[in-house]
């Protein structure tokens, strides 16, 4: 009689879409992970006539059983048999290849359904890191009172991405904070996020702290840091004490460089008078801070002057200019351009006598 009722209920329950009842649903794991047990079970534990499962890594399916051994090492039968409508395997230890989806094919009463499991194996990423923008001038390692700080923290080779959170010593930061961007790249996520401030003198000596949270790093997160130390200024004599100073003063002081654009037409060394001039102040191999102060003999030069441009080359070497786009007249024959570059250290100047000629033609 119940063996009848039993039997009612399995065809009631196949004719309904049968749902095979996986544990877990989804996993995350890390290489490595020993005893990952995945299993299929039926609805209402009906019996299994057989179980085949497909395991991401596993080159072909294979019937899952209690009675045959697995054909592929380090994986055999977990559950409770095929008779208590329940099949899977166990994982003897995660291995990158086993990232995907774990499939079981069960069959009731001759009828297929299907099982999955998503398995993500993470992998380690590297520790996050902390880029200052190159527009900011933090060559010596530390920042100008008002000056935008703009920082970037990276965390590269992620599976899944991490996540991205900022500190300034230990409180949590919530402004300023751009839109994360996860770069996917296979089975890698480059995950991003710039931060930007203005630098306070409060600021001074505090940490700015990149926190990345991910499954596989031992504490759940790993961090990176970063001392925000105010410049001091010009005055302050202590400045030799900073470690780039100790450098500076065994180095000679870098010359700035007036060089004429390509663009910029020329006859010899003569401009042309009622052309446009454009002339780079170039300082090479100094310091990021360096301003420039341009002259046409006597006079201080306001227009004309584009925004400084930073760059740093991959030994360190820090170069700094700035372009001035001037008309030129015959009356600036035999004056002098000056280019002064000025650093918190330094002050050295470049001088270039005009000659200008009318165009012959
Ligand atoms: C997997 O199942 C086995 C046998 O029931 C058990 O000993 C083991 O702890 C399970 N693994 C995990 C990670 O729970
Ligand atoms: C921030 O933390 C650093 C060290 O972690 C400490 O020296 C400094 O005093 C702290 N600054 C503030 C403003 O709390
Ligand atoms: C300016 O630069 C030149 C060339 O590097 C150097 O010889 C000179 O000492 C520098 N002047 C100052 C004031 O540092
Ligand atoms: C800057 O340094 C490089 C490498 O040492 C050197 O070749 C170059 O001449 C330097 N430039 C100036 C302007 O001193
Ligand atoms: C520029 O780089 C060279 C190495 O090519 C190094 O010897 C030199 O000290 C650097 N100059 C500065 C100012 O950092």
């Amino acid at each position: 009689m119940i063996k009848l009722m039993l039997n009612i209920l399995q065809l009631i329950v196949a004719c309904v879409a049968v749902e095979v009842i996986t544990e877990p649903k989804s996993l995350i794991v890390s290489v490595g992970q020993q005893n990952v047990n995945l299993s299929c079970k039926t609805p209402e534990r009906q019996p299994i006539d057989f179980c085949i499962v497909n395991v991401p890594g596993v080159k072909a399916p294979f019937a899952s059983s209690e009675r045959l051994p697995a054909p592929v090492e380090g994986i055999t039968f977990f559950g409770d048999g095929w008779k208590k409508g329940s099949c899977g395997v166990t994982l003897a230890s995660v291995k990158p290849e086993n990232d995907g989806s774990f499939e079981c094919t069960i069959s009731i009463r001759g009828q297929r359904h299907k099982g999955l499991i998503d398995i993500v194996v993470q992998v380690s990423p590297e520790p996050p890191v902390i880029e200052i923008s190159r527009a900011i001038d933090h060559s010596d390692g530390t920042f100008n009172y008002g000056q935008p700080l703009i920082a970037r923290c990276i965390s590269r080779n992620d599976w899944p991405g991490a996540k991205l959170s900022w500190y300034l010593n230990d409180t949590q930061i919530t402004d300023g904070l751009g839109a994360v961007f996860s770069e996917k790249v296979g089975r890698q996520v480059i995950v991003q996020q710039f931060f930007r401030k203005s630098i306070a003198i409060e600021d001074n000596r505090k940490r700015l702290v990149c926190r990345a949270e991910h499954g596989s790093y031992p504490r759940g997160y790993s961090e990176v840091s970063l001392s925000i130390k105010l410049r001091k200024s010009a005055s302050d004599k202590n400045v030799v004490n900073d470690k780039t100073a100790v450098g500076a003063t065994v180095m000679q002081f870098p010359k700035p460089q007036l060089i004429p654009s390509s663009d910029t037409e020329m006859i010899k060394d003569a401009f042309i008078a009622g052309t446009d001039a454009v002339l780079n102040c170039i300082v090479r191999n100094g310091t990021g801070d360096v301003k420039f102060i341009w002259f046409l003999d006597d006079h201080l030069i306001y227009e004309g002057l584009s925004a400084l441009f930073v760059s740093q080359d991959d030994k360190g070497n820090v170069s700094v200019a700035q372009i001035l786009k001037r008309k030129m007249e015959l009356e600036d024959n035999g004056k002098s351009l000056v280019c002064k570059a000025r650093s918190s250290r330094w002050t050295n100047e470049t001088r270039l006598k005009f000659t200008i000629t009318q165009w012959s033609k």
